[in-house]
């Protein structure tokens, strides 16, 4: 049978065919993406492609489209698909069943459950916070909040009683959708407890859905409580999608910000769809057949986009993991990988680093043969996080795409393609056709010469960029648009070389002016991370009577006798010295056994910067800490810097 190959129309396949592309996405953009919107499913096409003005800020895409991002995610596979899988679930415990769901059955239990959220009052610009493990009824969820126009705000299932309540306040939510527990690891996470004790603070939520996982004890709240399986039971298995303005907003994810409460970012239906769709056929080159795993958590932005929409718009086959790397050992993810032949393998540095310093018969003795395809998200990947990964899990044929991007941008901006454009190691190399990214100095001076560093900036807006922050516009414009004059700016320090490659150095805001001197932490930390002997690393600044700053290193070693940490201080000053400069030597050295992490896996920083200053008491809110036990052991083996 002859598949549905309108998306494959806007596949790139040759470095040519990229040129090409992008030089048409820079001299007429708004044909350009119109061309790429065609693939997709309207009700009513737009009236005009692109109107904006960053000085308000405000962008607006396929102004008077009309749509359902759903209809493109599920309705439109029907007929050529309908029997492929479309999630594969991959349950925490190996043992247990896999779950496989095909476009037939998920268009189905989307549209039930979409009857079920009518039924208890929820429509169009309604807010629902979807509190779940990673189940295939949290990407259900998602989809139905999208088919009645409801505005879903997914919250990280990890995140505290406080986390979830703010959140749900911030944009007012009047439903929540949670499980009884969730199963991570040897972990199980009492959801519906901690979301009962949010809720004690969330006036807004009428009605509470719960989805019987673990089957643990729940305390219930009569009129309010309801469990998914009785409400789904005899809910209609159609219904009809709700027709959506192109900018109607779609979904609200929290990102933290360096101060304040989260940011709720606000993407909208059309750029939303298009971009994701449209990044996630180049980047990965994905081919019917291929089964397509992202590892993580819906939770987070990468999630939404390239495990729920952008995969399903493109008709793929996505895997789900409810669990985590480390259970039942840390072979876990090539063990995934081998068993469901997986093809495509996007994961975060962070994930690679922690599991390289495991014993490499642990990936060897899988079969990743299967594998065509490996990805990179989340935070600049060093160089020997790289080796690694190309080497022993793509065993040197699997090109591996370093994907920059933000909550904010929601799609990728720049990554090379798959096997398209070329690679080079922790360069995530072009931007995407579309982005006009370039570098700026601390004036806000374009840098044009061919290489160049300096802050990077978007000069021109893309389909998917997020709206505003829920209720604070004003944050918005002064975040993301009041650094450089009519420029998104991201917030992301970069690199140019010869070739137009841009290699993402790290935040910014991670600058520290030492004797005068402004260094990068990121790099710093690359340096001290190609040591044989260290596992990771963090740089910050503290106050320093004559440098104004100094540096203090944090770092995790593969050994931890008091003997061989002494030598490698001095190593590890010495490489410091060779790669950067001896100006950008650590002036203090502490060993640690880990590193304060978010759940997204991002390094927290204040606390180290606050613990090297000194001022260990006000560490501030540390509850969203994947690790917060580490905070005092940290604090106790302080080096004394006063
Ligand atoms: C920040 C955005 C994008 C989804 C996951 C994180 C850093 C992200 C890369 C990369 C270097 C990266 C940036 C960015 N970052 N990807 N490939 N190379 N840095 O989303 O939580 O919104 O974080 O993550 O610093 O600004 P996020």
């Amino acid at each position: 049978m002859k598949r549905e190959r309108k998306l494959d129309k806007m596949v790139i396949t040759s470095e040519a065919q990229y040129k090409e592309a992008y030089k048409k996405s820079v001299e007429d953009p708004q044909a350009f993406w119109a061309g790429i919107a065609e693939n997709f499913q309207w009700h009513k096409k737009w009236d005009r492609v692109l109107s904006y003005d960053w000085s308000v800020p405000e962008t607006k895409w396929f102004e008077g489209g009309k749509l359902n991002i759903t209809e493109n995610c599920l309705d439109r596979h029907l007929k050529e698909r309908g029997q492929q899988t479309a999630i594969i679930w991959e349950p925490n415990d190996p043992g247990d069943d896999v779950r496989k769901i095909t476009y037939a059955e998920l268009h189905e239990y989307v549209c039930r459950f979409a009857n079920v959220l009518k039924d208890n009052g929820i429509g169009k610009g309604d807010r629902v916070c979807i509190y779940m493990p990673m189940l295939i009824e949290l990407t259900v969820a998602v989809l139905a909040c999208a088919r009645v126009g409801a505005i879903h705000s997914v919250v990280f299932a990890g995140f505290s009683a406080r986390s979830l309540a703010t959140r749900i306040n911030d944009s007012q939510c009047k439903m929540l959708i949670t499980a009884d527990g969730g199963f991570r690891g040897t972990k199980n996470i009492p959801l519906k407890e901690i979301a009962d004790e949010a809720l004690d603070h969330c006036p807004s939520v009428e009605n509470v859905i719960i989805y019987k996982n673990t089957g643990q004890s729940i305390e219930w709240v009569s009129e309010r409580d309801h469990w998914w399986h009785l409400e789904t039971r005899n809910a209609s298995p159609e219904f009809t999608a709700e027709v959506m303005d192109a900018e109607d907003p779609l979904f609200i994810l929290y990102t933290s910000g360096s101060t304040g409460n989260p940011k709720g970012m606000v993407h909208s239906c059309a750029g939303y769809m298009v971009y994701t769709t449209y990044t996630f056929k180049n980047v990965f080159q994905y081919k019917d057949g291929d089964i397509y795993w992202c590892t993580a958590d819906i939770g987070w932005i990468t999630g939404h986009s390239y495990i729920i929409y952008g995969p399903l718009a493109a008709g793929a086959t996505t895997l789900m993991f409810e669990g985590i790397p480390s259970y039942p050992d840390n072979g876990r993810f090539w063990e995934v990988c081998a068993k469901h032949k997986v093809t495509h393998f996007y994961t975060a540095p962070t994930a690679i680093r922690a599991l390289e310093k495991h014993p490499v018969s642990l990936v060897e003795k899988h079969d990743l043969s299967g594998l065509k395809v490996l990805g990179s998200v989340g935070e600049p990947i060093n160089r020997e996080a790289w080796m690694w990964y190309s080497k022993h899990i793509g065993k040197d044929k699997c090109p591996v795409v370093d994907t920059w991007w933000q909550t904010e941008t929601g799609g990728i901006l720049i990554s090379s393609l798959a096997g398209v454009t070329r690679q080079k190691a922790t360069f995530a190399t072009l931007p995407m056709p579309g982005i006009q990214a370039i570098l700026l100095d601390n004036e806000g001076k374009e840098l044009k010469s061919d290489t160049a560093e300096g802050t990077l900036a978007i000069k021109y807006p893309w389909p998917s960029i997020a709206r505003t922050i829920y209720g604070d516009h004003d944050r918005y414009k002064k975040v993301y648009f009041s650094a450089f004059k009519d420029h998104y700016f991201p917030g992301d320090g970069a690199l140019k070389d010869e070739e137009g490659n841009y290699r993402i150095t790290g935040r910014v805001d991670d600058v520290v002016i030492v004797s005068g001197h402004n260094l990068g932490t990121a790099p710093i930390e690359n340096a001290i991370n190609e040591h044989e002997m260290v596992v990771e690393s963090a740089v910050v600044g503290y106050p320093h009577p004559i440098k104004g700053n100094a540096l203090y290193a944090y770092v995790i070693t593969y050994s931890n006798t008091e003997e061989a940490n002494q030598k490698l201080e001095d190593e590890i000053k010495g490489l410091v010295a060779r790669t950067i400069g001896a100006i950008a030597k650590p002036e203090e050295i502490q060993f640690v056994p880990g590193l304060p992490k978010t759940r997204s896996g991002k390094i927290m920083r204040r606390i180290l910067r606050k613990v090297a200053s000194g001022e260990c008491e006000n560490l501030g809110d540390t509850s969203t800490l994947l690790n917060p036990d580490i905070v005092n052991e940290i604090i106790s083996g302080k080096v004394n810097t006063n």
